[in-house]
């Protein structure tokens, strides 16, 4: 202790002294003592929101925001489609959020005003903040398999292991008709012009089900089988933003084939989807070439009148077989990119059973 502190003390225990002994009058303030000497620095704690900020931040919200609103679950139309609640489940955010809750295929009643697909209709809450140890959730409101409502007694599940999950609750077809052949029937009755996998089968085909396989010369790739369905929808249609495609706009982008493919300069790799194309047109003429189709490639109208339950096309099963896939093809729009080998192979054996 120095000199100047030892005094300092004196000077401080005089002053209590004086203090107590003083029964009449308070004396005046002694002098301040000097500033003791400072601590060492704590170390520094971690940052309990960096982890956090990495996306709560306004740069990538902004970013994220402006993706989105170039995308088609944006500015679609089809949201109308929602008052029904046959159609509500995938149309609008109201059915959506409705369906994670009960696991139902259509909703309790249809959407008076139903909004488009935003953010909290795909995203809501945290399963845990731990990431590190968790793993990345997104906040995505659902990433559990998928029941398929194609299969009406829900048989099938999708399960991609990712948070392609989410895309397959809606991006499946509807339950409206049967697969031909699943019933191991040699004739099958079309109820409706509007046969088919309504609207959305690209989960089912990258998955490798939901088409008529029809045995041939090209053997039928087993199920979960080609390598498109590792990182399944995200890996192609989201990834970083590049060339106003990926990210947020869903948009498919060439940025992501290039992890493997590495010199791709167009989706057509390989003439892969060229091929498709063509084996697409040419089941459609051999459809039309049996009748099943007429000239301008809808389904033939039984004596002329429109096709009902009624007034069914009654159709051999290969026939019908091969209409449902050509139907599923033309709404899957990714020409065979979805699935390429899965694909080809149905295509050929179809255009093979109508010779
Ligand atoms: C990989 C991106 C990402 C990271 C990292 C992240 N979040 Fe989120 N978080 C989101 C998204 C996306 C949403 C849903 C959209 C929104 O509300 O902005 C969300 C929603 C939330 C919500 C509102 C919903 C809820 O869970 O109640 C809170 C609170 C939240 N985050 C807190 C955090 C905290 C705290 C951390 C860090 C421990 C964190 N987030 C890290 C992406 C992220
Ligand atoms: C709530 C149901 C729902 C979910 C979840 C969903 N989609 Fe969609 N998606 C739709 C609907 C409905 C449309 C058609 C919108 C329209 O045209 O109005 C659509 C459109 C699209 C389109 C654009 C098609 C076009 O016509 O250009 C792409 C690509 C797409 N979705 C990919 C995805 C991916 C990838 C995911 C998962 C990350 C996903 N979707 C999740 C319902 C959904
Ligand atoms: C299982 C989810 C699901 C249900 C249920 C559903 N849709 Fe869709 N629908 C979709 C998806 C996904 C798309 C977009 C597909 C794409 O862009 O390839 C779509 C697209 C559409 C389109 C635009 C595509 C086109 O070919 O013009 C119309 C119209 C449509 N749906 C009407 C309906 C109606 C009407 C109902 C109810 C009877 C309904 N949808 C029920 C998922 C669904
Ligand atoms: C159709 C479903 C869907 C909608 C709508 C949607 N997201 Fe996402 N979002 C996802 C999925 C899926 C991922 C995870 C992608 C992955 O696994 O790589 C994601 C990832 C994110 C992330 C973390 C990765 C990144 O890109 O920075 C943020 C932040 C985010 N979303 C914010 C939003 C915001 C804000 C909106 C509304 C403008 C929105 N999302 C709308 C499906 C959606
Ligand atoms: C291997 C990459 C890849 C995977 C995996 C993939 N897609 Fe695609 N998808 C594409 C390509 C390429 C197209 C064609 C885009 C074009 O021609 O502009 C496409 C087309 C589409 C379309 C029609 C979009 C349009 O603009 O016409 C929808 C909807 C779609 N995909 C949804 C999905 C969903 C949902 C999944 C997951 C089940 C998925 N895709 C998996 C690459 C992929
Ligand atoms: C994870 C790696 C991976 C990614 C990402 C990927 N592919 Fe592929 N792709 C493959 C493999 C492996 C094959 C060959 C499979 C086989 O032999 O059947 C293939 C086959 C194809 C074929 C068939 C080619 C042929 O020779 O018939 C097309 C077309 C195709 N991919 C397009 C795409 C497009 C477009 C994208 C991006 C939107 C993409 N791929 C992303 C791995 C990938």
């Amino acid at each position: 202790m120095s000199f100047r502190n030892l005094s300092g003390m004196a000077t401080l225990v005089f002053s209590v002294l004086f203090i107590l002994s003083s029964c009449v009058k308070e004396g005046p303030m002694g002098l301040a003592g000097a500033d003791g000497v400072d601590g060492v620095d704590g170390k520094d704690g971690k940052d309990g929101t960096a982890a956090c900020l990495v996306c709560h931040n306004v740069t990538t919200k902004s970013a994220v925001v402006a993706q989105y609103d170039v995308s088609q679950h944006a500015a679609g139309v089809a949201t109308a489609r929602s008052t029904s609640n046959q159609c509500a489940v995938c149309h609008s955010h109201e059915g959506f959020v409705e369906h994670t809750v009960t696991g139902l295929d259509t909703t309790y009643v249809g959407v008076a005003h139903p909004t488009d697909i935003a953010c909290n209709t795909c995203h809501s809450t945290h399963n845990t903040f731990d990431f590190a140890k968790d793993g990345q959730d997104y906040a995505l409101r659902t990433v559990a398999a998928v029941d398929l409502m194609l299969y009406t007694d829900h048989v099938k599940k999708i399960d991609f292991g990712n948070t392609s999950n989410l895309c397959a609750n809606c991006h499946q077809p509807r339950n409206s008709y049967r697969v031909p052949g699943e019933g191991g029937e040699t004739t099958y009755s079309i109820t409706s012009s509007r046969f088919g996998p309504h609207h959305g089968p690209q989960s089912t085909l990258v998955e490798g089900i939901g088409l008529y396989d029809v045995a041939g010369s090209m053997p039928i790739p087993g199920t979960k089988s080609h390598p498109h369905r590792d990182g399944a929808c995200v890996s192609c249609h989201m990834g970083d933003f590049k060339d106003g495609t990926g990210g947020h706009t869903w948009k498919a982008s060439l940025n992501n084939c290039k992890s493997c493919h590495t010199s791709a300069t167009s989706f057509d790799v390989n003439g892969g989807q060229a091929k498709i194309a063509a084996l697409i047109t040419d089941l459609k003429n051999a459809l039309i070439a049996k009748g099943v189709l007429d000239a301008a490639g809808n389904l033939t109208k039984p004596g002329g009148k429109t096709i009902s339950a009624t007034n069914p096309l009654v159709l051999p099963v290969h026939q019908a077989g091969a209409f449902w896939n050509y139907i599923t093809l033309i709404e899957d729009r990714s020409n065979g990119v979805h699935n390429p080998a899965y694909i080809e192979a149905v295509l050929k054996n179809s255009l093979e059973s109508l010779q």
